[in-house]
Parts: structure tokens; sequence; C-alpha cells
């Protein structure tokens, strides 16, 4: 089975970076770039996603990008409520939804991202918090992915156990009739990528900031393959 590297550069990056993206990773089909958006039409030989969307179609909303931007130039794929939006820009579940419904009118696949605080988990909430938020941000019908991530887990190093990510996983999975795709997020790197990957029910990695790590992203690339 195909498991997906989607790497999130945030707001970071620069034409460097995506000359060396280009040059060492252009025939990879399972590796997703999630660069700035003004870097997106860099990589036409590429799958990329855009980080955000807006929620409307077009109109007097200076600064955003909607999802026909996107697709008009070949995006395939957006990110929509990662935590980092949801923490500084007031993203609601209602508002994440309305994002994914606009992706999916335009044929581009969501990349929904979920996740539990540190007190949800300790207290052991996980599973009544990504059920309120899959019931809140996810549209009923279309094709949309879905990403994991613990909210503890982004940018600090710390993972949930294998154990944890597998069972999650599993759980996310079972909310559905049919079969969705669901990514790991929070603090993948080449030194835990393999194993993370080797779960069945992890169906790839979003990864941050080793995302701007060329080896990093070649190495995950190669535990993938296997
Ligand atoms: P991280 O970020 O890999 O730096 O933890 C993941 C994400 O924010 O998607």
């Amino acid at each position: 089975m195909k498991k997906w590297i989607v790497a999130n550069w945030k707001m970071n990056g620069d034409m460097t970076l995506v000359n060396l993206y280009i040059q060492a990773f252009k025939d990879y089909s399972n590796l997703i770039v999630v660069p700035p958006f003004v870097y997106i039409k860099e990589f036409s030989s590429m799958l990329c996603a855009g980080q955000n969307v807006y929620y409307e179609n077009d109109g007097a909303y200076t600064g955003e990008i909607s999802a026909k931007h996107l697709q008009n130039i070949g995006t395939k794929f957006c990110l929509v409520g990662h935590s980092e939006r949801r923490a500084y820009f007031s993203e609601t579940n209602a508002i994440v939804k309305n994002k994914a419904l606009q992706c999916i009118d335009h044929n581009i696949v969501p990349i929904i991202c979920i996740g539990e605080s540190l007190s949800d988990y300790e207290n052991g909430k996980t599973e009544n918090v990504l059920t309120t938020q899959i019931n809140e941000c996810l549209p009923n019908g279309g094709d949309f992915w879905i990403a994991y991530e613990p909210l503890w887990a982004i940018g600090t190093g710390k993972t949930p156990t294998l154990d944890e990510i597998q069972k999650i996983q599993m759980f996310i999975k079972s909310q559905f009739l049919h079969t969705v795709t669901v990514l790991y997020g929070g603090s993948v790197k080449a030194s835990n990528a393999g194993e993370i990957l080797k779960l069945p029910n992890v169906d790839g990695v979003l990864v941050g900031g080793a995302s701007l790590d060329i080896a990093e992203i070649d190495s995950m690339l190669k535990h993938a393959k296997q």
C-alpha cells in the first residue's frame, strides 16, 4: 500500500529549498509538498497542497486565497484546520467544515487536521474530542483525508506510543463506512518515521519541522517504500 509523506513547510522555506526539493524528489508520487502559497506554482510536476484556504468562493476578502485559485493552478490537496490555524487564527470546527466543503466543490482533497490537547490526552478524553471534531468538521460526502495530529506532539519532539497511534488511527477509520486515508502528524522525523509508517492504520505522515531538511525527507521516502 502506498504510504504518503506530506511535507508542511509552514511559513518557512525559500527558492533554495524549492529547487532542492525539485531536484531531489521530482520522481516521487507519494510526496505532497505543502509550501507557502507563493511557491506552489514552482512545483508544476509534483503533488502540492495549500496550507489553508478561504471558505468563500470569491469576493472582497483582501489577502485570502480561494479553493478556485488553488484549483486554477492545479493544486490537488489542501490542509484544513491545522492546529496552528485553529489556535492563532481562531478557526472553529464550523469554519473548518466550510473550508473543507469549498475544497471538495473545487475537486481539491481537503486534509482535515484533528487532534486532542495535552490535558484531553492526560484525562483520557482523546476519543471524545476526536469524535466531536469528526462530527463538526467533516463533510458528509466527497473525498477527504484526515490528519490525526495530537496538539501536544506538534513541534515538541514528543509522540504518542506506537500502540496509541495505531489504536487512534483505527478508531478514526472506524467512524466511517467508507475507507478514509488517515495520516499521523506530530514530531515525525527520519528516526521515528520508519516505525510509524509500518503501522497498518497509518496511511502516511504529515511532517512539519523535519520537512525543511532534505535528508530527513529523503530518508522518510525510503522508509515509505519498504
Ligand atoms: P511537526 O509539525 O512535525 O513540526 O511536529 C507537524 C505539523 O504541524 O503538521
